[in-house]
């Protein structure tokens, strides 16, 4: 089952920020997760629509310039990191799943990540996942996708198939032992959402899950030396 560390390592750090992305690494992550939005011509990590929540600013990202997006303090003195700037980071120690959340994200991803692997990375050190199934539909079919699910639906196994998808990334109030079975036998991969607590995380291990975000990626590794 891999340890999926989301938005970085964001039990530790804060999230979605470069010492989020360094620490799990620290920690021996194999993946980390994050989320990306298009503003100005640039690819930058964040997961809220808002910046209240995880910044010292305010109003909506897609609002802002990206001049303010970076003057911005997203926790510890951290700036909101770009795309670019974690795969220089990471530098290929880690494997990236790029959750698309902003608008027009899909061609600028698939681009910049096309681009890296004509050099150091390979296509299969990536997922690119999305809530946003149309937004995910345009992503370069060259990486593999992610279908996420958030709401109960009975034909996510259908819709996951139909994007050409790697794997069905649900919440964990929405997985069950049956949901699993039916992903493998359709041949997707099925990663759960958000998962914190031992206990659920040997759950999902004993039912077969392939892999789990956790805001705590130690958790999961631990488990997986029991
Ligand atoms: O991709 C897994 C998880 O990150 C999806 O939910 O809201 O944390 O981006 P959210
Ligand atoms: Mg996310």
């Amino acid at each position: 089952m891999l340890a999926i560390g989301h938005r970085g390592a964001c039990g530790y750090q804060p999230e979605n920020t470069l010492a989020s992305f360094r620490h799990a690494a620290k920690l021996g992550c194999p993946w980390i997760e994050l989320d990306v939005y298009f503003v100005q011509g640039r690819l930058i990590v964040i997961h809220d629509d808002d910046l209240t929540r995880t910044t010292n600013g305010t109003g909506l990202v897609m609002d802002s310039s990206f001049d303010y997006l970076r003057s911005l303090d997203a926790g510890h003195g951290e700036q909101i990191p770009t795309l670019q700037e974690v795969l220089d980071v990471v530098d290929t120690c880690m494997n990236i799943n790029v959750e698309l959340k902003g608008p027009g994200t899909a061609e600028p991803v698939s681009e910049l990540l096309t681009t890296v692997c004509q050099h150091n990375w390979h296509s299969d050190q990536f997922l690119i996942s999305s809530f946003k199934h149309d937004e995910l539909a345009r992503a370069d079919s060259a990486f593999r996708r992610g279908a996420l699910f958030g709401r109960p639906s009975d034909d996510m196994i259908m819709r996951s198939k139909q994007l050409g998808a790697y794997s069905l990334n649900i919440s964990l109030r929405l997985v069950d032992p049956d949901l699993i079975n039916l992903a493998h036998q359709a041949g997707l991969q099925i990663y759960v959402y958000t998962v914190n607590e031992p206990q659920d995380i040997e759950q999902l291990r004993s039912w077969g899950v392939d892999g789990v975000f956790s805001d705590f990626p130690d958790r999961v590794m631990d488990n997986q030396k029991k």
